[in-house]
């Protein structure tokens, strides 16, 4: 491992104990430091100095932390902001995020926090060394992290940066619902993840639940749970998913999926914090953070009447958006690199070479499968080459620029995504885990899908229904 820079930092805080705290850990690093107690001191500073890192404090007597961020990113456009805040300030701190802060600190500020954060920022951006708990070097996320959600999480670009922070953001407060938004296969149930097992719940269950795969009958009995006897086939008292998550955390997967009349028995569980078996007159306790997540617009499912306003707003204290791939174009490399790598690891296959033209051509696609639909890719130049290197003839996708119109068929998107489906459905064999493989979707997205456009097999011939009520052949 490379040894790290000697980083130029600069601390403002109007609190003498804590930039000499501070300070100290830092020299100890091998760091020159400059303290500032006040704002016109700090700007002195930059004028003189060429600063790597700046700490900034949010809160300051006479200042705003926010108008000083957002004036040092505007005329010191390379430096890294990390930011320090108390715990009551999330929201001023997720707004520092927006406007460019690097990273963020919740006071109180042990040793362990600063130096990890100032080794996360120079590694980011500079790429000068690599913290020793990270063993990608792409990873956004150290190796305990990764350890607990058996996964990495991978990224160079600012914008996944920014959703990593927000998530062990959020993490910090284990009261706070999250709501994740994102399109297919971005990686929000990741992200859940990471907020449940950074947190202090993560000793206890991380449950999801995607209403978009339960029937809705059977709905209520996976929330709240039943006793034996309650309804034919309740064959024995069985837990629902709050039990079954008490105490940690329930992800709840397509919320918008998620019957009317549930949602309000879901908002009244969250308000009083207690719920009640079907079928049993007693109520118990629960204590959970909700982390929800949707790939459509809150603002669009509440005004289509998807999703309850009142609901929205308990699950909403604090929301991450995902961008789409094709918005991090950035990350394509390094996630290819990374998928080929893990994917010869489990089938114990000599290390992978990736020709460069590879991403040259994954660039020019827009990707809108997101991170899955690269990862299934992968998977399948793999088998495709049946060497270890891949090629771009490997990677099978038609660029916007190829793909011919047909003139006899329509160009309406939904028509075409029932075809699809029918399609992947026919190579599958019926399987829906195979056939949403193959359209580089979640099962839960595919099965989404077929209720909505009402697709199903009868027959032996392949359905669909139409608005109007009258049913097609597909
Ligand atoms: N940044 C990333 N690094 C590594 N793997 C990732 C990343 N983002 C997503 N993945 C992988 O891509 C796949 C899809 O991610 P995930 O299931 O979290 O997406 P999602 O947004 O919940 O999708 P859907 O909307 O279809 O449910 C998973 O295999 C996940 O591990
Ligand atoms: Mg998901």
């Amino acid at each position: 491992m490379q040894s790290m820079k000697r980083l130029k930092i600069l601390i403002l805080d109007d609190n003498p104990l804590c930039t000499d705290k501070y300070a100290s850990i830092l020299k100890e690093q091998g760091h020159e430091v400059f303290c500032a107690h006040h704002p016109t001191q700090a700007f002195e500073i930059f004028k003189s100095t060429p600063i790597d890192i700046f700490i900034c404090d949010i809160l300051l007597p006479d200042a705003n932390g926010l108008d000083i961020l957002r004036t040092i990113k505007q005329n010191h456009k390379s430096v890294d902001v990390i930011m320090v805040s108390g715990q009551k300030d999330l929201n001023l701190v997720a707004k520092a995020f927006r406007i460019g802060a690097f990273d963020y600190i919740v006071k109180p500020v042990s040793a362990k926090k600063l130096i990890l954060s100032i080794k996360r920022t120079a590694c980011y951006q500079r790429n000068i060394s690599h913290p020793s708990n990270i063993s990608n070097p792409n990873s956004l996320i150290d190796n305990d992290l990764a350890n607990k959600i058996g996964r990495e999480f991978i990224g160079v670009s600012q914008q996944m940066q920014h959703v990593v922070n927000m998530a062990l953001l959020a993490a910090t407060d284990k009261e706070m619902n999250v709501m994740i938004t994102g399109d297919n296969g971005t990686g929000k149930e990741i992200v859940a993840r990471i907020i449940h097992h950074a947190s202090e719940r993560h000793p206890e269950p991380f449950c999801p639940i995607n209403s978009a795969a339960i029937p809705d009958t059977l709905l209520e009995s996976e929330f709240f749970g039943h006793k034996k006897g309650t309804f034919t086939g309740a064959v024995e008292n069985k837990k629902g998913c709050f039990e079954l998550a008490n105490n940690g955390t329930l992800f709840l997967d397509e919320i918008s999926e998620m019957p009317h009349g549930l949602q309000a028995k879901l908002l009244r569980a969250i308000e009083e914090k207690k719920i009640k078996p079907l079928g049993s007159n007693e109520e118990f306790e629960v204590n959970l953070r909700i982390i929800s997540a949707t790939n459509s617009k809150p603002e669009k499912l509440i005004s289509n009447n998807k999703l309850r306003i009142d609901l929205f707003h308990r699950l909403n204290t604090f929301m991450i958006h995902i961008p789409p791939l094709r918005d991090h174009k950035q990350d394509i490399e390094p996630l290819t690199n990374f998928f080929a790598h893990d994917i010869a690891q489990k089938r114990k296959m000599n290390p992978i070479k990736i020709d460069k033209r590879v991403y040259q051509k994954l660039n020019n696609y827009n990707f809108p499968g997101n991170v899955r639909e690269l990862r299934n890719m992968v998977n399948r130049a793999i088998l495709i080459s049946g060497t270890n290197t891949l090629s771009p003839n490997n990677f099978k996708i038609e660029t916007m620029a190829n793909q011919k119109p047909n003139a006899k068929g329509s160009l309406k998107l939904e028509d075409n995504e029932k075809k699809l489906i029918h399609y992947a459905l026919i190579q599958s064999n019926n399987n829906n885990s195979k056939a949403a493989k193959l359209l580089g979707i979640s099962r839960d997205t595919l099965i989404r899908k077929k209720r909505k456009y009402n697709i199903f097999l009868s027959e032996n011939n392949w359905f669909s229904k139409n608005p109007n009520g009258n049913y097609n052949f597909l």
